[in-house]
């Protein structure tokens, strides 16, 4: 292992290309494999629930700690918000998984680490429904991968080896309601400056709707489109700052940051304001845009294996995915 020694402990082992490398070839052959007939979705996130126009509002008197980056100054940044079930298999709302948030900011001023050119002025926030990833880092995600695709006898010995994964498959896949009403999280951490953090995105209304006693598949869907028919919809997007670097690692982002040891901090408001989104182009917008956590400012640099990895990943499969598709 080589250390590399940035304020937020960074520690990259030299089998990590290897593994990620490996991760992408399999995501690839088997989108080529299961999509034959020229459109490809996104290998995770395929199901859209809608992309939103929306106001990325950062607020005023910040403590000096915050103030980096988009969170400079207080400021407003116009943002497309995709909404998304993370399963790679378009399937009905109703089975449990894993719920996401993609947040772009656009006419984002400042050196980035952005390899496409198409979103050269975003910064992309990309956030889940759990609190913790399934995998600690990318030898356990590629094992994973791996075990997926491989015989039962595979899968058994992934799943023996590696408890903590199936205690999260079994935890962290639910049934929500409206993805207007769930609180996301980072799971992997970021620089902020100097300081590693974690983000989180919480709904400032504590409305929570019952699941539809006979849902249709697209339930969430629904849901999304009457609330933004009636009213304006807000989040607060808060800050976790790394206070112990044991109990709060980098490379482990299966470990969750308490956050009765380091609390989010608010430091902007997410606001969906009233708007029919469900529309052709809207919907052919949201299939073809493409958000990566190293869409971003050099001072918000993803940290951890995990984020690393996603660097590769999420640029060469929007590449392909878009190619197949015909997208400039
Ligand atoms: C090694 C780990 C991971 C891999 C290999 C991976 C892979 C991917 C891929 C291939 C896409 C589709 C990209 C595209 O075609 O545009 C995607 C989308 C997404 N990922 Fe990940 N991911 C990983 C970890 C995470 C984590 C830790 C989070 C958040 C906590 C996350 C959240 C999302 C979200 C929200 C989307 C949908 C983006 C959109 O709406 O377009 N992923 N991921």
């Amino acid at each position: 292992m080589s250390q590399m020694n940035t304020g937020a402990q960074e520690i990259i082992s030299k089998f990590e290309v290897a593994y990620t490398e490996d991760v992408l070839s399999r995501l690839k052959e088997q989108l080529i494999c299961d999509h034959p007939d020229g459109t490809m979705p996104r290998d995770a996130h395929p199901k859209m629930h809608g992309l939103v126009e929306a106001e990325f509002i950062v607020h005023n008197d910040l403590p000096d700690a915050y103030k980096i980056g988009v969170f400079s100054q207080a400021t407003t940044f116009k943002t497309w918000v995709r909404f998304s079930n993370a399963n790679s298999a378009v399937q009905d709302d109703i089975k449990r998984d894993i719920r996401g948030i993609a947040i772009k900011l656009t006419q984002v001023l400042g050196e980035k680490l952005n390899q496409e050119t198409d979103c050269s002025d975003n910064q992309d926030f990309l956030l889940i429904s759990t609190d913790t990833f399934l995998c600690d880092n990318i030898q356990t995600f590629d094992a994973m991968v791996k075990a997926f695709q491989g015989s039962l006898w595979q899968k058994i010995v992934f799943f023996v080896t590696n408890p903590s994964v199936v205690w999260k498959l079994l935890t962290s896949f639910k049934v929500f309601a409206n993805p207007l009403q769930i609180r996301y999280f980072s799971c992997t951490p970021y620089l902020l400056g100097q300081q590693a953090v974690k983000y989180c995105v919480t709904p400032v209304s504590q409305t929570i709707d019952a699941v539809p006693g006979s849902p249709d598949s697209n339930f969430l869907r629904t849901a999304m489109k009457q609330q933004l028919q009636t009213a304006p919809v807000e989040f607060v997007f808060g800050i976790q700052l790394q206070t112990d670097p044991k109990s709060m690692p980098i490379e482990d982002a299966s470990v969750l940051w308490k956050e009765t040891a380091s609390s989010f901090f608010p430091v902007a408001t997410l606001r969906i304001p009233m708007q029919n989104f469900d529309t052709q182009t809207r919907n052919q917008q949201g299939e073809n845009m493409r958000y990566s956590p190293w869409h971003s400012l050099a001072e918000h640099r993803p940290l951890g294996s995990i984020n690393r990895a996603r660097r590769l990943v999420y640029h060469a499969i929007s590449e392909l995915r878009r190619r197949v598709n015909g997208v400039n």
